[in-house]
């Protein structure tokens, strides 16, 4: 299949390409975790048969794109962002028809498909990192970065940088030298000074474009280039997932040249095709240089998921990200889960008081310009799984002793579908992990119809995201902040406008317009109106 074909298809069944801008701008786009969305063979595992099937939520929860997180041959030593094989599909997940038919099914629905690519380490079990093994002293080693120790014989790591999981970023082979891995031991990081590997990424990207996708999530994409020399820290600095201190190894200049000529492979294509970068910057301002218009299209917004449920960090958040991003003519983007965090209804105190807030916070995340993020399961209200038993963990930070900032076991629970006890519909039999004993209310088939559901107020806030004029397009719909007291975010639209109440009792405002989604019931004689605690509600004006 040719990407002319793809990209023609692709048109004529989509109603949602923006004309002008780009699509990839306002987008709402759809993480999913394959592993744990959806099982078609009965192996408790996620498969790409089994997101294929259930393609119809997205298309009814009404979002733009999905992003799909690694499906491709790997021996899943950190979930499948352990590459062996970048062109096939791992059997666990299926293979490459299967992977062809979902982007085919899911064009046909209207919605474009970003995969995943992991270029900042491959696996272990790479054919490059097994023939670097097997020769010490060959060429081969040149791909990845291979040291001799420190000590009289060589014992000790080559420098003092610490691996995000824990431990070492360096692992001694058993003829003496050390390789570098800031994650796992079983992920090799590459040497991008090393001709090749750029030439075999620019091929990867080729084979899954031509396959018809629209776009990739570049995984550690600040991390490929290391800080001339591979210096010492000189103070054990611990690295983490979404951190932001600076570090040799981390958001190094270099990194842009390998961005920019991936954003000239991308513009190749017809499209757009779209990079979106996972990359972890001390400042905004740095993140922004990622989404130059020359480099990739959009990059995580880290800063806002870790704000807290506090109004005045959440607008400087905000005003900070809008400002930084609008410096370099990007769209910013918005998120509040993903797999790598603790789920954001259990970070905002779990609970009936958790869940509000997530609801309301996903309100003002829909509500502001730009892209949004959201992780599978956030639309069902999910709370984190923190009561598992250490026999079933799989992530490598649990395992090597948690060296990055959360365990991410408990946010990649398999989905809730329908049904009265585990696995609820996720598939035909059992879930790599257990799901709890009372998430049936959770399920979607429960939360379907139900007005009060979490679902159901996703469903109508993207409804509503597409249909008010003031919502969605960031550049003819700018925000203005309107006068608020302490703990409320008050802003308005064009037509539009949103209120967030943070504080723990009801708010009471002169109404300003018509209220037409919120994330709690707003009581209201059309003059003024009572928020309850926390909550937001959508105007219109
Ligand atoms: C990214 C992924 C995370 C993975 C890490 C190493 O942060 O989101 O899941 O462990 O990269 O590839």
């Amino acid at each position: 299949m040719t990407h002319e074909l793809t990209a023609s298809r692709l048109a004529s069944a989509s109603s949602k390409v923006t004309a002008s801008g780009g699509w990839w701008r306002d987008a709402v786009i759809y993480q999913v975790y394959v592993r744990s969305f959806a099982d078609s063979d009965g192996d408790g595992v996620g498969d790409l048969q089994g997101v294929r099937a259930r393609l119809p939520h997205l298309a009814r929860l009404g979002v733009d794109a999905v992003w799909l997180t690694p499906f491709y041959v790997s021996p899943q030593a950190d979930g499948g962002y352990d590459v062996a094989d970048y062109r096939a599909v791992d059997p666990l997940f299926g293979d490459l028809s299967d992977a062809d038919e979902l982007v085919r099914a899911a064009h046909a629905l209207g919605l474009r498909v970003i995969v995943d690519v992991v270029p900042n380490h491959t696996s272990d079990r790479h054919a490059w990192f097994r023939e670097a093994l097997a020769h010490p002293a060959s060429e081969a080693r040149t791909r990845y970065h291979f040291r001799p120790g420190r000590g009289p014989g060589g014992e000790r790591p080559p420098n003092d940088w610490e691996s995000v999981f824990g431990g070492p970023a360096w692992t001694r082979t058993p003829d003496g030298a050390w390789y570098l891995h800031l994650f796992a031991p079983e992920q090799p990081d590459l040497n991008w000074e090393h001709p090749e590997v750029a030439e075999e990424f620019a091929s990867v990207l080729r084979f899954w474009l031509d396959l018809g996708v629209d776009g990739f999530r570049i995984d550690v994409a600040h991390g490929m280039v290391k800080a001339p020399g591979l210096p010492d820290i000189g103070r054990g600095a611990q690295a983490t997932l979404i951190g932001t201190e600076p570090l040799p190894f981390f958001d190094q200049d270099g990194v842009h040249a390998i961005h920019r000529s991936w954003r000239r492979l991308l513009d190749s294509y017809e499209g757009p095709r779209i990079g979106v970068a996972e990359a972890w910057a001390p400042t905004s301002e740095r993140l922004a240089l990622y989404v130059r218009p020359d480099e990739l299209h959009q990059a995580f917004n880290f800063r806002f998921l870790n704000c807290p449920w506090d109004t005045r960090a959440m607008r400087t958040v905000i005003d900070e990200s809008l400002a930084a991003t609008a410096s370099v003519g990007a769209p910013t983007t918005w998120v509040l889960s993903n797999h790598d965090v603790v789920r954001h209804v259990t970070r905002y105190g779990g609970g009936a008081q958790g869940l509000s807030r997530a609801r309301a916070a996903a309100l003002l995340m829909l509500a502001l310009p730009g892209s949004a993020y959201v992780y599978q399961g956030e639309e069902l209200g999910l709370p984190e799984v923190e009561d598992l038993p250490d026999a079933v963990r799989q992530d490598p930070a649990f395992l090597r002793s948690a060296g990055q900032d959360g365990l991410r076991d408990g946010c990649r629970i398999p989905l809730p579908w329908s049904g009265e006890l585990p696995p609820y519909g996720f598939g035909p039999a059992g879930s790599w992990l257990p799901q709890p004993a009372d998430w049936a209310p959770l399920s979607v088939a429960a939360q379907t119809g139900d007005p009060h559901s979490t679902l159901e107020l996703y469903r109508a806030a993207l409804e509503l995201r597409r249909a008010l004029p003031g919502l969605g397009a960031p550049d003819a719909a700018p925000l203005t902040w309107l006068p608020a007291p302490e703990g409320v975010l008050h802003f308005t639209r064009p037509g539009f406008a949103c209120t967030l109440n943070s504080r723990s009792e009801p708010l009471e405002l002169a109404s300003p317009g018509r209220p037409v989604l919120s994330s709690a019931p707003v009581e209201t004689d059309g003059r003024t109106v009572l928020l309850p605690a926390d909550a937001c509600t959508w105007w219109a004006l």
